[in-house]
């Protein structure tokens, strides 16, 4: 197979893979509360660009922990990703991984300033999350390195627009920046449909969920993601309204279509009205029960059949997005 300069094979070698010196066009989504150190490093490793969700509870210790895990498993670089709308109530974690010099910082959900000018002064990578042309054209102005288009088939947090016409959108128009796809890739025709349409990579969140090194996730989600097919999920407020942290209007998530969300998705006034009890109900289901929980995860899950290597799924759908790339037709 002819390889490219950086170990990535011709096919597969786009700007995003020269920029981070990667194998492999793929990050490895950030996911707050479901990716630490493990999955970032495995992925890191086996030639991705790694990352995990530096938005949670448990502090900036944490996250400096986690990036200890990283560095103490592989030299290659990796991301830190953060919830901008939810910024100001864990400001110390984003401040912990410009601290640790974190070679990439992904910024989502919302105007990405002023946290983007402060990691780029900090010497990192930026990478831009986006939902619209709107949220595109913040990054861009703010600097952005590279931009993602996510797509309302995306697992967890999401807008409403779908991934391939805004990805068409915002690779033909900011030429200058590679672009990654986020939202229903767990397969090596969607990697190559995206790079087809001129993505230079993709963000997986959903496919590595089901992995060993996703240690963050319980093991019952896990398993509704390899027992999904794809049909199962919903985009919901439920969860959001619950919780009355300071979301955008227009974003929602992406996830398990469980008896909870049927009963309550849509019931936005009497959500509010009922919160503290919606609230102790969810609080008591979280990583156990997934009826009740929320089980994030998209429309890709109908993809993920079992629990697997991360390496494993990393390699599978690069080599078959590449063999698809050299034979479209098989
Ligand atoms: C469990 C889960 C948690 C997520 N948490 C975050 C997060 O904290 N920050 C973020 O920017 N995106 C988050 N996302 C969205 C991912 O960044 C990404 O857009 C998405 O996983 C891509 O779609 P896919 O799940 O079909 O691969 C999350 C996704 C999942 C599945």
């Amino acid at each position: 197979m002819v390889e490219g300069p950086k170990g990535a094979t011709i096919l597969l070698t786009t700007r995003f893979t020269e920029l981070f010196d990667l194998k492999y066009p793929i990050m490895s989504a950030p996911m707050s509360g479901h990716s630490g150190g493990t999955l970032a490093a495995a992925v890191s490793e086996a030639g991705g660009l790694g990352s995990f969700g530096g938005t949670d509870e448990r502090g900036p210790d944490w996250v400096r922990e986690q990036i200890e895990i990283i560095r103490g498993r592989t030299d290659r670089p990796f991301a830190v990703g953060f919830i901008t709308p939810l910024m100001s109530l864990l400001e110390a974690n984003f401040t912990a991984a410009l601290e640790e010099k974190a070679p990439a910082i992904v910024l989502s959900f919302s105007d990405p300033q002023p946290w983007l000018r402060m990691a780029k002064d900090a010497g990192a990578l930026v990478i831009c999350q986006v939902q619209s042309m709107e949220g595109a054209e913040l990054a861009v102005a703010g600097g952005a390195d590279v931009l993602i288009a996510q797509g309302n088939e995306a697992g967890g947090h999401c807008g409403t627009a779908a991934m391939l016409p805004l990805l068409v959108r915002i690779a033909g128009r900011y030429l200058e920046l590679p672009v990654l796809a986020a939202g229903g890739i767990a397969t090596g025709r969607a990697l190559a449909a995206v790079l087809a349409a001129g993505a230079d990579g993709a963000s997986l969140g959903t496919a590595f969920l089901a992995t060993p090194e996703a240690i963050e996730v319980p093991e019952v989600y896990k398993e509704r993601v390899v027992q999904s097919d794809g049909e199962d999920t919903v985009f919901t407020k439920v969860y959001d309204l619950i919780d009355g942290l300071p979301w955008p209007e227009e974003i929602g998530s992406r996830v398990y279509a469980n008896q909870f969300v049927r009963e309550w998705d849509g019931r936005d006034r009497e959500i509010v009205d009922q919160r503290e009890a919606l609230r102790e109900k969810t609080s008591a289901a979280y990583r156990k029960d997934p009826e009740v929980a929320a089980v994030y995860m998209g429309e890709s899950a109908g993809d993920v059949d079992s629990i697997r290597p991360a390496v494993e799924v990393l390699t599978d759908i690069c080599e078959g997005a590449e063999e698809l790339l050299q034979r479209p037709n098989s």
